[in-house]
């Protein structure tokens, strides 16, 4: 076996269908151009159009298999319109990545009812709607992939945690149980944590120099994370390589939480 066939035997995500939610920014877009790369047909699931379409305009002028659903994930009528939509372009997915997030950090006293509302939804529920619309059909046709990003937060106070460490401890605890439910049906469930990543979601404090260096200097690789990073882990958690890997936390943030 050459070495192409051999990584293709890992690792090809060929004839596979991704919805990616956050897909039009940071994390996510890195991890949808990934998954589309190795083969996939991916659907990119947020709010705003201008970043959906300029993602999917740019994936598809690379060759790549690429849609785009806008869609509220902080409502319940909008994660089941987002759900159903998705499958319009290229069928019931066999990956599930949920990206999708947000960070309101107001802090712990002033924390009202609807950020904490807002927070759980986005970040915890609409995973795990997804997970119980798409979870079910991977175990019945015996392959899935479902994929959560969290936060290192959902392991230490940092920066006004708030509602949003609690929900990414909560989504953890949910790759757990999604596991345990599906795993033996061939549909693993795991769950990413990205350290410090220079993206939108936290340009107040990746607009401050001095913070930036400091968080560098916590990393042990000695930078903070980029996007792309994410790439060659999204890409083994979706592929036939991690079969035998599920429930499981992987930390890709330069040794920020062990350090
Ligand atoms: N960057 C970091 O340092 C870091 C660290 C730890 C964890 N994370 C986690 O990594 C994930 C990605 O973050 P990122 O840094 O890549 O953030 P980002 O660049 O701000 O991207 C967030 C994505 O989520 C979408 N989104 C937000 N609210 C939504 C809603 N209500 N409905 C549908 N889509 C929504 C956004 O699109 P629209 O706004 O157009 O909807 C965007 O595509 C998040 O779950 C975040 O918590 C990030």
């Amino acid at each position: 076996m050459n070495v192409d066939s051999h990584l293709a035997a890992l690792f090809s995500l060929e004839g596979r269908v991704a919805v990616v939610t956050g897909g039009s920014s940071g994390i996510g877009r890195a991890i949808a151009e990934s998954l589309a790369r190795a083969g996939a047909g991916v659907v990119l699931v947020a709010r705003g159009e201008a970043g959906l379409v300029a993602a999917v305009e740019e994936m598809t002028a690379e060759g790549l298999r690429a849609a785009w659903v806008s869609a509220d994930l902080g409502e319940r009528d909008g994660v089941r319109a987002a759900a159903e939509r998705a499958v319009e372009a290229f069928g019931e997915p066999d990956i599930l990545v949920n990206s999708a997030g947000i960070n309101l950090r107001p802090p712990m006293g002033e924390l009202g009812e609807d950020v904490w509302d807002t927070t759980m939804s986005v970040n915890l529920e609409a995973p795990y709607l997804l997970g119980r619309r798409f979870g079910p059909g991977m175990a019945e046709r015996g392959f899935g992939r479902i994929v959560h990003v969290s936060s290192q937060q959902a392991h230490r106070a940092f920066v006004n945690s708030g509602a949003y460490g609690v929900s990414k401890g909560a989504l953890e605890a949910l790759a757990r149980s999604q596991a345990e439910a599906w795993s033996p049906y061939g549909v693993t469930c795991n769950t990413l944590v990205p350290g410090f990543v220079m993206t939108p979601l936290n340009e107040r404090l990746s607009s401050d120099p001095a913070k930036v260096r400091e968080l560098a200097e916590r990393t042990m690789v000695g930078r903070n994370g980029l996007a792309e990073d994410f790439a060659g882990a999204a890409v083994f958690l979706a592929s036939g390589a991690s079969g035998y890997v599920t429930g499981q936390t992987l930390f890709v943030d330069g040794g920020f939480s062990v350090h």
